[in-house]
């Protein structure tokens, strides 16, 4: 992962640890009630794949005992991770797809509501992503996955010669040799893995997202309340289709790209399939970005204008990530792919505690505070999400108190110690772990290992009744006791 030249170590603190009557007086722990959106207190656990679902997308035992470990906490809400919307292979992320995953799901809603007594709302991330592929070792890529044409012929000189001849020259060449030969996205396939986007509309199914994706998000919204979820999070952020659309990267020429009002388009479109199906009792708000921070990516301006625009068509909270792209992700080794999360962008979604001056705690919180801002300016009361290295009472507690946003997230936090909340509530703070931002948890998920946290899954992992990683060596959830 890219971190900040200057390495300035950060460590998590506890802060001025509330008292039970503090905790019960706070804004924090304070309900919040937005139409169909009721929080018993304004703690968030935002979406985190834990890889713990089987190979064709199902939820499994170790997936509600995951979700059920973090209910323990009671926070507000919890998101469930990433879950894909198709009815498509995708290796070990769970799936929403069609509606033999219904049954499974309602496992995850029922450990939720149930432990954390009624006081969690389960709502669950709907995604939707494009192919990635491997990056591949450079001879199989010259002998079979690149396309021949007539142009490379020509540009080796060897008009008219057949393909083998062709693979057979390129061979031969040295990597500056080779880069004058292919074009741009023929270099890209080979140096990083072949990656599609929005923009290749030269292919039928991605020139047709437009039509595909409103019906495809909308009947996995309805399987998701037939599962007992409290509502979806339509996933508009980070390296995904959707947040494809939204970025300033997008230049389509459909009407489904270019002006930031043509990017926002499909995005709004999925929205009002979802809602048509769903109703209005039922949640559906988004995940997006308030910086892509990538070069030539969306920024504030932009997300200003999505986010009034989402939320003037009625959404019920608006939860802001940044960064996480895969434009500047770190080339991968071959057999490996590309990780969103490996590059400026990513440490800005994801900072670690390896830092510049600013800290790795809360660099998302300027940006929200603008976008709300703007919406509150513009008469809208949309709740906002906010989240990036919170990790403690006080600071969360500043979050709500300078109206920066009205539900604060914490992700690893909250995987570090899933009864945190619940701790801070109970005037038992300094109980809390804290995380030490050393993201080892999140090099699991570039593995698309299950996801433990490094202060926790060696401990006791071997005693009886102890679920454990694949490999043996980790525990999946952190210790009763913990
Ligand atoms: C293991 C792991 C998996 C994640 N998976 C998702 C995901 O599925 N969807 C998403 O929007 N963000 C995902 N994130 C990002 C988090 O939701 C969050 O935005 C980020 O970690 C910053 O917040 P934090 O500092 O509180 O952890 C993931 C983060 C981690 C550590
Ligand atoms: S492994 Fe644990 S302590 Fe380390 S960053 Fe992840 S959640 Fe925090």
């Amino acid at each position: 992962m890219w971190q900040p030249p200057q390495r300035i170590a950060f460590k998590a603190t506890p802060g001025r640890i509330p008292t039970r009557e503090a905790a019960a007086a706070s804004r924090l722990f304070s309900p919040l009630r937005h139409g169909p959106l009721q929080l018993t207190s304004r703690t968030w656990v935002p979406a985190m794949v834990p890889w713990r679902a089987d190979a064709n997308g199902h939820v499994t035992d170790a997936v509600v005992d995951w979700y059920a470990r973090l209910a323990e906490g009671q926070p507000g809400a919890i998101v469930i991770e990433a879950t894909g919307i198709r009815d498509v292979p995708s290796g070990p992320l769970l799936r929403v797809g069609h509606d033999r995953y219904v049954a499974g799901l309602r496992k995850v809603t029922e450990a939720i509501h149930r432990h954390s007594d009624g006081r969690t709302r389960a709502y669950v991330q709907l995604i939707d992503f494009l192919a990635v592929k491997r990056r591949p070792p450079r001879a199989s890529f010259l002998e079979r996955f690149l396309r021949i044409t007539d142009r490379h012929g020509a540009a080796l000189g060897m008009a008219g010669a057949d393909v083998d001849a062709v693979r057979a020259r390129l061979a031969t060449l040295d990597d500056a040799g080779l880069q004058a030969v292919l074009d741009v996205r023929e270099w890209e396939a080979l140096q990083k893995g072949a990656r599609e986007r929005v923009t290749d509309v030269d292919l039928p199914h991605i020139r047709d997202l437009p039509l595909l994706l409103p019906g495809l998000f909308a009947d996995a919204a309805q399987r998701a309340r037939a599962a007992g979820f409290d509502g979806v999070e339509l996933h508009y952020a980070h390296a995904y289709t959707m947040a494809s659309f939204l970025s300033a990267t997008n230049t389509r020429a459909d009407g489904y790209g270019g002006s930031v009002a043509e990017r926002a388009r499909l995005p709004l479109e999925v929205y009002a399939a979802v809602r048509a199906v769903v109703g209005a009792d039922f949640v559906v708000g988004c995940r997006m970005l308030s910086e892509e921070c990538i070069e030539g990516g969306s920024g504030i301006d932009d997300a200003v204008f999505f986010a009034l625009k989402f939320a003037r068509a009625g959404m019920d909270f608006l939860s802001f990530s940044r960064g996480g792209k895969f434009d500047d992700a770190k080339q991968p080794k071959p057999g490996d792919a590309v990780y969103p999360y490996t590059g400026v962008s990513g440490y800005e979604c994801m900072p670690s505690y390896l830092s510049d001056e600013q800290g790795p705690f809360g660099r998302n919180l300027e940006p929200t505070r603008a976008l709300r801002e703007a919406l509150r300016d513009d008469g809208l009361a949309t709740p906002v999400v906010a989240a990036g290295g919170i990790h403690n009472f006080e600071q969360a507690e500043r979050v709500l108190a300078e109206g920066i946003a009205d539900i604060v997230g914490s992700a690893r936090q909250s995987l570090a110690d899933p009864g945190w909340w619940k701790k801070l509530r109970e005037g038992r703070g300094a109980e809390v772990r804290q995380c030490e931002y050393k993201n080892y948890c999140e090099g699991l998920d570039q593995k698309h290992k299950e996801v433990t946290c490094q202060l926790w899954d060696r401990v006791g992992r071997d005693e009886p009744g102890v679920m454990r990683s694949r490999d043996g060596k980790r525990r999946l959830v952190a210790p009763e006791d913990w």
